[in-house]
């Protein structure tokens, strides 16, 4: 059971999440890019979308679970990728995995997860797997082979970043890579000291500075030093072909995420790919991006029921989750709102985001007059 936080929505928890993380950290884990027009952009179209509920439908059951990729999921919700957790809670990896197996969700490995797949998969559960590729092909290979061998059930393969985004208060933060101490972030640490104490600390416990885990040993760099030659993820030569050699190695499931145009998701299909995750990286990547709820219906009229179509960027609410699903999505991705969760209490954090999402879909579905997701689609929209 989830213990009382006294968070009554994700709201309740980002800001317990805001207080609780040095202001460097905060703000990569939250911030968008550039002028953060797109992060707007993605909660003001989620806001302009309506119902229009139907009434006398007898919803004392109320079914959230649904089907994707052959297996079911509790609610239509899936964890997106996230490569901080390790910064926001030690071992921020595992207690996310562990959450999403508890609520019954998918959980999706980052490629720049600071644990190994080993270590995360522990957790049970179903996992999905998500790629950057490195600079040395070789390397990427290896963790995709390894990714199936740990009984990922798909490869998502990230396309909106094919060169670094423009996240200015990093720099300004003094929190890039490689992390280099100055009077600024040493403040912002020290003033932080249950962060500093529960995190940092247990790594040192541990055996130290967290570093992306998911490489060989021998190119492994600690976040406070640059990677070694081949050990940047580089993506500006990725094309159709790259994606087609993933497509002839990866036996699962293959999602491209990162798609917002109709045509990219026609290619996808053609490929052979099996979804799309129509996203903006949560207004992390290019800034005047269409948001995702708005590019849905396109997406969905070109290529839905024929390849798994999900959404994510900017949910907060159960009620957000209803509108992707009743505009065709077959699950949402949700990226902030269980690392909320994580900052403001590790695991029981993230189950307690989860099971707020969860509810607040129930009780949507219920006011809708839906007692299941195949009763959820435009005509209850406004
Ligand atoms: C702190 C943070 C780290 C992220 N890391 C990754 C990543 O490693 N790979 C990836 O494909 N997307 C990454 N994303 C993007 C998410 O997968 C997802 O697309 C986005 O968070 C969805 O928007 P939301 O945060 O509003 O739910 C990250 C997002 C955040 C907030």
């Amino acid at each position: 059971m989830t213990p009382d936080l006294s968070c009554y929505n994700i709201a309740d928890l980002r800001e317990r999440a805001r207080r609780r993380l040095p202001h460097g950290i905060w703000e990569y884990a939250e911030r968008g890019v550039e002028d953060e027009g797109g992060m707007a952009r993605n909660r003001a179209a989620f806001d302009r979308v309506t119902f229009r509920p139907r009434v006398l439908r007898g919803v004392q059951k109320v079914d959230t679970s649904t089907d994707v990729f052959g297996g079911r999921a509790a609610f239509p919700l899936a964890l997106a990728p996230t490569g901080a957790a390790g910064l926001l809670w030690h071992k921020g990896d595992l207690a996310l995995a562990r959450a999403a197996a508890t609520a019954g969700v998918p959980f999706t490995i980052s490629s720049a997860s600071t644990m190994d797949l080993e270590q995360i998969a522990v957790a049970g559960g179903r996992l999905w797997f998500q790629l950057y590729l490195w600079e040395d092909r070789s390397l990427s290979y290896a963790v995709v082979d390894k990714a199936h061998d740990i009984g990922c059930e798909a490869l998502l393969v990230t396309l909106d970043m094919p060169v670094p985004p423009n996240r200015e208060y990093i720099h300004r933060n003094g929190f890039g890579t490689p992390f280099k101490l100055n009077a600024r972030n040493t403040l912002d640490v020290l003033w932080h000291p249950r962060w500093l104490a529960s995190v940092m600390g247990r790594y040192a416990l541990d055996g130290g500075v967290p570093s992306q885990a998911n490489l060989p040993d021998r190119l492994r760099a600690k976040v406070t030093k640059g990677a070694p030659p081949g050990a940047l993820f580089k993506q500006d030569d990725l094309d159709w072909d790259g994606i087609k050699e993933l497509r002839d190695r990866w036996p699962g499931k293959l999602v491209l995420k990162g798609v917002l145009h109709p045509e990219d998701a026609e290619r996808a299909l053609a490929l052979g790919a099996d979804g799309v995750v129509v996203s903006n990286h949560g207004g992390r990547a290019l800034d005047s991006s269409i948001a995702t709820i708005d590019a849905l219906p396109e997406i969905v009229s070109t290529v839905g029921g024929r390849m798994t179509v999900m959404l994510d960027s900017g949910v907060r609410r159960g009620s957000d989750v209803i509108k992707a699903v009743a505009l065709g999505a077959q699950i949402v991705l949700a990226g902030r709102a269980p690392l909320y969760g994580l900052a403001a209490a590790g695991e029981a954090g993230v189950s307690r985001a989860l099971d707020l999402l969860h509810s607040e879909v129930s009780r949507t579905m219920a006011m809708l007059g839906a007692r299941s997701v195949s009763e959820i689609d435009s005509r209850l929209l406004g």
